[in-house]
């Protein structure tokens, strides 16, 4: 039996073990300095919801990762921010505040995710280097698994995740050669309908988008997993689910089990948003969202 101090340093040790493994980002970083943080942004991304008809389209750039777009709200929010406590809140913890509370609107209020925070924006800003951090859409399940597992998430954390693909549009580019130019396990009659929204050939001059989800375009939710099922879902990686047996068992989990694809998107959610931040003296508070500080 070990003696008590003993066990009490061994749960410290774990811990400290178990808050460095989150990079030590904590729910309610800014409950002291900034106490409204995320009630303010919350705010921002909700007027959004209810200015924009086609809410879908705007905020799911929010849910995107690597985000390039949606960044109309982002600023706005760091603007609110700024005036309640200025230079004190990094955009890294805006972009992760206001991406959860875009999964919660889209979600119609089922995914609540606590966010942890503490992250500080990176002192490069690197567009080049962000895209080249998303798979591209013709990778197989191999290269799916490995390029997640190449930034710690795993094999679920991916199938979890693409069911973010349940809102939002896509370039008919992103889809196009290897899902309707060639034999394909697409459903020929969501095919049919993507052949007269898309060009044969898109060019960046011609490329029209269109919704993922052909069933609820605007909701996030399982409905991603059924349409997998249905073969009407757009890219090769989303096809790619059903090519091996335990991610086959994953997609008939989420579809079938109700609340389940929820509960496992908040973690997988919460987990991504830790991926590579940097935490303590590393980087700075950007004052402007778009650019890194002039030193
Ligand atoms: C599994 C690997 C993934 C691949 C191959 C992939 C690929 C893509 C592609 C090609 C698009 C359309 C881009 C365009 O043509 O405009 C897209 C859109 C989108 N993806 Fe993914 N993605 C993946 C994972 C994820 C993850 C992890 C998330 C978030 C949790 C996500 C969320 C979204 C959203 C919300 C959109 C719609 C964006 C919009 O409406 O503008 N994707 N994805
Ligand atoms: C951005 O990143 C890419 C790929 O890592 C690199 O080749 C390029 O030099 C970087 N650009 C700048 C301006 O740092
Ligand atoms: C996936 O693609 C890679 C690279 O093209 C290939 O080596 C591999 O055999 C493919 N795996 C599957 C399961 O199709």
């Amino acid at each position: 039996m070990a003696s008590a101090p003993l066990k009490l340093s061994i749960a410290l040790t774990y811990a400290l073990l178990l808050s460095s493994s989150c990079h030590g980002l904590e729910v309610g970083y800014y409950k002291k300095s900034c106490p409204r943080v995320e009630a303010i942004v919350r705010d921002e991304v909700k007027k959004f919801v209810y200015k924009n008809a086609n809410i879908g389209a705007v905020l799911s750039q929010l849910l995107r990762p690597g985000i390039l777009r949606g960044f109309e709200v982002i600023d706005v929010a760091k603007d609110a921010v700024e005036k309640a406590c200025p230079g004190v809140v990094s955009c890294a913890d805006i972009v992760a505040f206001a991406g959860r509370d875009a999964a919660y609107f889209l979600s119609r209020l089922t995914v609540k995710i606590n966010m942890p925070a503490g992250r500080r924006d990176g002192r490069i800003s690197n567009f080049t280097e962000a895209l080249a951090n998303l798979p591209p859409p013709f990778f197989n399940i191999t290269q799916l698994i490995a390029s997640f597992a190449a930034k710690g998430l795993d094999t679920e954390d991916m199938v979890v995740l693409s069911g973010a693909h349940t809102i939002g549009v896509s370039h008919c580019s992103s889809f196009v050669s290897d899902r309707l130019a060639v034999p394909s396990d697409i459903n020929a009659a969501l095919a049919n309908i993507l052949r007269r929204q898309c060009p044969a050939n898109p060019t960046p001059a011609n490329d029209p988008t269109v919704n993922q989800d052909v069933v609820t375009p605007n909701a996030l939710g399982n409905q991603y997993y059924k349409n997998v099922l249905a073969h009407k879902v757009l890219f090769t990686s989303d096809a790619a689910l059903l090519t091996t047996p335990a991610t086959t068992q994953m997609v008939l989990d989420n579809a079938n089990i109700r609340g389940l694809w929820e509960e496992k998107f908040k973690k997988s959610m919460v987990k991504m948003d830790a991926i590579k931040v940097k935490t303590g003296y590393q980087g700075e508070i950007r004052r402007n969202c778009r650019v890194v500080n002039r030193s």
